[in-house]
């Protein structure tokens, strides 16, 4: 639906470069999204009652698709989990080894600047001793910890900004909008809240859970859920939830996902949601990201071992970041409170890229020039003097690359990790390099070139 504001970039060409547009950073960079588009790289943790079962329950594996937090609503069994059996995980919620520092630290290491974690999923558990419902973490559970506020705490210490995913749609404890089809083909209706349901639900749980989440950890942002157009999301609700937030804290940033697919709706919220794994292929204007999974689960699934290579991941947020846009990659604590060891090892890998190409990506503009056949390329500089710095993924056995439409004469072109100088021939359609005999990064290797004007 935001293909209407892709701009192709092959528009944009190298003459630019001497007047240099920054596109939308220029003024944005003044506002409230400044930190956020600088950022560029953010860690989505989803954790709750659904990490008890991570994905198996009653020995069956969850049938419908890989996405473990939905384990009460799709299994293989005729009607998910019932409510009540469902509401029994909390009591085996307790994950003795979760520390919150820890989880910061990991996300600061892998070279993340926010971080965003489910305060209350579609199940309607809350991680935090909500005062209008005793589904939460403080009273259903023997952990009994804030979890949200250890969070929080952590965040302050390391300056990582805070951001939490609110279910607002989708509230399957307390009459939230419920699915209407069943799991199985001919198994039993899955109840449905009423629309009077889902009103009370808004006024009695939603809006206040909204309030005390800003109230009491000021987050710097809220990342809502839908994914299509509802009966229950109708526009007054969607202005009016917007309207609440801006009202108990102007600086909240809101994201599209709060009413997915809406006419108009880019125009009232700070920042675009794709659907999930989702990457679009062009330059969009408006701040944006995508929410990735690490393997296919966001919640933590014991059986999932579709663990994606770092060198995908790292792909996923190079992309992203040469297109304007933003990336927030998924962690699924398990039910210890601790990361997944695979997790872990693309976080540290992602990291020592992070240590010595994060200046290529902090702070960045997106692509001046064309799409690149090898890799991508953000910016940074004055309208006198410009960094480009070119991300190559695709090493080709040429040991050249071409950048298309680069038609400047570099000053300087540099291996950004080893300091090595590169030689690059202006042709007629770009600047060739010839790259190094040695290639410095497996998966990406990061090449700088200077250009004045
Ligand atoms: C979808 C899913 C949800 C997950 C989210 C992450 O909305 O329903 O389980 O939290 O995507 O982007």
């Amino acid at each position: 639906m935001w293909i209407v504001l892709l701009i192709p970039l092959s528009k944009v060409d190298a003459q630019e470069l001497s007047g240099y547009k920054s596109k939308s950073t220029e003024k944005s960079l003044e506002n409230k999204m400044a930190w956020w588009q600088e950022a560029r790289f953010g860690m989505f943790v989803h954790f709750g009652l659904y990490s008890v079962p991570s994905g198996v329950y009653n020995n069956e594996i969850m049938g419908r698709n890989w996405y473990a937090e939905w384990i009460h609503m799709q299994g293989n069994w005729p009607d998910g989990i019932p409510e009540g059996e469902y509401r029994k995980f909390a009591k085996r919620f307790d994950p003795k080894s979760f520390d919150a520092d820890q989880w910061i630290r990991l996300a600061k290491a892998a070279g993340m600047k926010y971080f965003l974690i489910t305060a209350k999923h579609h199940d309607g558990f809350a991680l935090w001793p909500t005062k209008v419902s005793g589904y939460n973490v403080m009273d259903a559970t023997p952990f009994k910890r804030d979890i949200l506020g250890e969070l929080a705490t952590a965040c302050k210490k390391y300056d990582v900004k805070l951001g939490f995913y609110y279910s607002h749609w989708q509230d399957w404890g307390h009459g939230g909008a419920m699915p209407k089809k069943p799991s199985k083909p001919g198994g039993p209706k899955k109840p449905k809240s009423t629309l009077a349901d889902f009103d009370n639900y808004w006024n009695k749980i939603c809006l206040p859970q909204v309030q005390e989440l800003i109230e009491n950890y000021d987050p710097h942002f809220l990342w809502f859920d839908t994914w299509r157009r509802s009966r229950e999301i109708t526009d007054e609700k969607v202005d009016e939830l917007i309207a609440h937030v801006r009202r108990l804290n102007d600086k909240c940033l809101v994201n599209s996902r709060i009413a997915f697919g809406y006419e108009g709706i880019e125009d009232k919220v700070d920042y675009l949601s794709m659907m999930d794994n989702d990457f679009p292929d062009g330059y969009i204007e408006k701040p944006w990201e995508t929410s990735g999974t690490m393997n296919r689960s966001w919640g933590c699934h014991q059986l999932d071992y579709g663990w994606k290579p770092a060198g995908e991941l790292l792909r996923n947020l190079v992309a992203n970041a040469s297109r304007n846009g933003n990336y927030q990659l998924n962690i699924g604590p398990m039910a210890d409170g601790t990361f997944p060891k695979p997790s872990i090892k693309r976080l540290k890998e992602i990291g020592a890229w992070m240590d010595i190409n994060g200046e290529a990506i902090y702070g960045a503009r997106p692509n001046p020039v064309a799409e690149q056949e090898w890799g991508y390329i953000t910016a940074k500089g004055t309208k006198k003097r410009i960094r480009l710095y070119l991300f190559v993924f695709d090493w080709d056995k040429s040991g050249k690359i071409k950048v298309k439409e680069l038609l400047k004469i570099p000053i300087k072109i540099q291996v950004l990790e080893t300091g090595e100088v590169l030689k690059g021939i202006n042709v007629k359609d770009g600047l060739e390099i010839i790259l190094p005999e040695f290639r410095p990064d497996h998966n990406c290797t990061v090449i700088t070139v200077e250009i004045s004007k």
